[in-house]
């Protein structure tokens, strides 16, 4: 087997699942891609697979207490936090993931995953109805937003004999994404990215404005991707109640589109690369009134709106050979639209988000997206989470030249 993972350390958590067998062969797999492995289990892991065959698997004794039973000695969560270069914890059962969410160290894999430096990927295995829970579902979401990866569970029979989504990942395919994590992790560095992200607000008096339903998760998880794989980030975000966390990205905020085209020219003199994921608002009341418009003041109300600058365009104009990437959303001849705003923003690659799809679109965690190419290439994924779509995005924004 080629050593893809030589030199690499790897924690590996395994909670109390009956999915917690497959970590065995998950183990297998990484010891002989090469990398070191230390195994933190819980103490319901232990119920369902003993620490004598991971030891063996490993070869380094297992942690489970914060205290070893025998001499007493304290297992340090921060050294471990430190030596890892990647934490996965598979199986993660939902009371796991609800305690990672919450914080709730009351264990030795909990405290190791909050002192973890490196990159933390979580395989969730639980029945159909405890990951459907809206708690679940909230959890997911929240370790998400801390930049952790979710490897989603498949679908089939469950240790329940129930038959639906809850089964955690094969090992094999964990592999792949730990392999694909550490190919990706320095892909960008040395590169500077620009983000827009975000809707624009358009003032029409000083507690009124015109804006739109962008979330921004979309543009953040791109940030916060390309930011993971090395690039400086310049993330320009209109109004969004999100936070950034790696400190390779930063944010410069603004409210209107005027604004936004202002941050966004001035950092493209600097980048290799920008991706326009802001929702910008098309048209922007002539003036702004001093004064809170009043009702009583009018017969009906008419605003005067002008057009907004076009900000994908005018980076487009200045391009060079730097890469543009737009996003696309349509309600109608979706694939055309998208073509033509490629063509005429002069973009690499337009990012085609299916308002037909229930999972994809404004203020979602999920997206549905087709990735179409100025060399005529295209590619249509499934919906995944934001972050997922993220990766993918960036995946073929790295393979144009
Ligand atoms: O033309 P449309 O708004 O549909 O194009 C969408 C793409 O153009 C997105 O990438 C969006 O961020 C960008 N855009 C922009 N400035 C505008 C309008 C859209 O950068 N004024």
């Amino acid at each position: 087997m080629e050593q893809t993972l030589k030199g690499k350390h790897i924690v590996l958590g395994i909670s109390g699942g009956i999915a917690a067998y497959k970590s065995a062969f998950l183990l297998r797999l990484f010891i002989k891609a090469g990398a070191e492995v230390q195994v933190v289990i819980t103490p319901n892991g232990k119920e369902f697979i003993t620490p004598a065959t991971l030891a063996a698997l490993s070869g380094k004794p297992v942690v489970s207490e914060f205290f070893a039973a025998n001499t007493g000695e304290w297992h340090s969560h921060v050294d471990l936090g430190l030596w890892s270069d990647l934490m996965v914890i598979a199986p993660a059962t939902a009371s796991t993931i609800g305690k990672m969410a919450n914080g709730i160290a009351d264990n030795m894999l909990i405290t190791t995953y909050l002192s973890a430096k490196s990159r933390v990927m979580v395989a969730p295995a639980m029945d159909l109805d405890m990951w459907a829970h809206p708690s679940t579902q909230r959890n997911i979401a929240t370790l998400e937003s801390y930049g952790v990866e979710i490897i989603m569970p498949a679908s089939g029979e469950l240790a329940s004999h129930l038959v639906g989504k809850g089964r955690m990942e094969e090992p094999e395919i964990i592999l792949k994404r730990v392999e694909e994590h550490f190919s990706r992790r320095e892909s960008m560095k040395g590169k500077k990215i620009l983000v827009t992200a975000g809707p624009t607000y358009e003032n029409i008096d000083p507690v009124r404005f015109i804006g739109n339903y962008s979330s921004g998760k979309m543009g953040f998880s791109i940030a916060e991707e390309a930011a993971a794989r090395g690039a400086e980030v310049t993330l320009v975000a209109g109004p969004v109640s999100l936070e950034t966390k790696n400190p390779r990205i930063t944010r410069i905020d603004v409210r209107s589109a005027r604004q936004m085209l202002e941050a966004a020219v001035d950092a493209f003199k600097e980048c290799d690369a920008a991706i326009l994921s802001a929702a910008v608002a098309d048209y922007a009341p002539e003036s702004c009134s001093d004064t809170k418009l009043k009702r009583e003041n009018t017969n009906g109300l008419t605003i005067k709106l002008v057009k907004n600058p076009d900000i994908a365009a005018t980076l487009g104009e200045r391009k060079g050979n730097k890469i543009l990437v737009g996003f696309a959303l349509e309600t109608d001849h979706e694939h055309d639209n998208a073509m033509k705003k490629m063509k005429n923003k002069n973009l690499d690659m337009i990012v085609l988000n299916s308002l037909q799809n229930p999972l994809a679109g404004f203020n979602k965690d999920t997206n549905q997206v087709t990735v179409i190419k100025a060399c005529g290439t295209e590619k249509a994924y499934s919906a995944k989470s934001k972050r997922d779509v993220a990766r993918d995005i960036l995946d073929e924004m790295e393979s144009i030249n």
